[in-house]
């Protein structure tokens, strides 16, 4: 099975709201995966109004690729090493951003990630799954919310959107997948729901680590305008699907996910638009989630109405920061 069978759709929306959206001369905008797909899109959105980027991407020829395309481009961007694989690399990574925005972050954009990969584990001993797509961003986000002030002090707000997906749907969240289990949650055997499963947990942990983040940040940050939201793309004819494929990916319960996501897929463009509505459209407010309204179906980024669960939000909150060592996510206000 070939994820690449279905040729990439022509763009419907995208030109349109991305007209509507202001200059961003002076800020600056952080992504993490933007050398292809969603991040990609949303890097060149930014760069074209004139922001800055921060691209944060694992050491790659792809890496290197995203930057030169970029700065070809006429596009400000610096390149800073995190792969969401490791913890050790994003606390690595941190210090390096925070020296390379002395001027704040307007927007954290945590929309790398993987999709229905295999049992394994990281370095850090989590899935491989869970580490990448949320609790390596858990991390970030902290390791960065000093910027963030800086850039909502300096100009009235900051924003942090994560990007989230229509397979966060299913069951709430459980301790197990945000720990250390890597290689022990559910394997790859017939017929391969557990894969599936955890990339289902992961993509909701996105989205109640958006509410989470808002219900708990300091009243001074969100006072002075620190913004938490999330988005989801829909499906997306992105480089995903085949990444899936290329890793095992092959099983009939596989091949029936992709298929069906590129047979409906609209493009790469289109899918950006959510996280380039809550990362960039002026109206977008705290707690917001943006992202086609009919379920598994393509279409035009709207505000979705709020999916908060409480126990899911407290959950992943104590989990997320045991299995990423953190004590005190926030350093005090009063030290701004
Ligand atoms: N496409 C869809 O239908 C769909 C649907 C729902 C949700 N999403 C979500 O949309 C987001 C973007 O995905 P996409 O569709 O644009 O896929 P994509 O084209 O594969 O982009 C994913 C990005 O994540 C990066 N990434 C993966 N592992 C990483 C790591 N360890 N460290 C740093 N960066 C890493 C990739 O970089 P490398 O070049 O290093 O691999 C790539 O830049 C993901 O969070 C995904 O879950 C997509």
């Amino acid at each position: 099975m070939s994820p690449r069978a279905y040729p990439p759709p022509p763009s419907v929306h995208y030109a349109a709201t991305v007209a509507g959206l202001p200059r961003l001369d002076g800020r600056t905008v952080a992504i993490t995966g933007s050398t292809s797909g969603t991040g990609a899109v949303l890097a060149r959105t930014a760069g074209r109004l004139g922001a800055r980027l921060l691209l944060l991407n694992r050491a790659s020829e792809r890496a290197d690729a995203s930057l030169a395309t970029l700065t070809a481009d006429g596009v400000a961007a610096t390149a800073i090493a995190c792969d969401l694989q490791s913890f050790a690399s994003v606390r690595a990574a941190g210090p390096a951003i925070l020296a390379a925005a002395p001027d704040g972050i307007d927007v954290l954009c945590n929309n790398a990630g993987v999709m229905g990969l295999p049992d394994t584990a990281t370095v850090d001993g989590c899935d491989v799954q869970m580490q990448t797509n949320h609790l390596s961003h858990f991390l970030l986000t902290s390791l960065v919310w000093p910027a963030l002030r800086t850039a909502a002090d300096a100009r009235g707000e900051a924003r942090v959107v994560n990007h989230s997906s229509g397979a966060r749907r299913g069951r709430p969240l459980e301790a197990r997948y945000m720990e250390a289990h890597g290689g022990d949650l559910g394997g790859d055997g017939f017929p391969g729901f557990a894969k599936w499963r955890r990339y289902q947990q992961s993509k909701l942990a996105n989205l109640m680590f958006t509410y989470a983040l808002s219900e708990r940040m300091p009243e001074a940050d969100k006072a002075h305008g620190i913004k938490a939201l999330a988005a989801h793309p829909g499906p997306t004819n992105s480089g995903l699907q085949a990444k899936t494929a290329q890793a095992g990916g092959t099983r009939l319960l596989d091949r029936y996910i992709l298929t069906r996501t590129l047979k409906v897929a609209h493009s790469v463009e289109d899918g950006a638009l959510g996280i380039i509505r809550a990362s960039l459209d002026p109206t977008a407010e705290d707690g917001q989630f943006y992202g086609p309204a009919e379920r598994g179906e393509p279409g035009e980024a709207v505000l979705l109405p709020a999916e908060r669960d409480e126990a899911s939000e407290r959950l992943l909150w104590d989990v997320s920061s045991a299995t990423c060592g953190i004590d005190e996510y926030f350093e005090s206000p009063a030290a701004r």
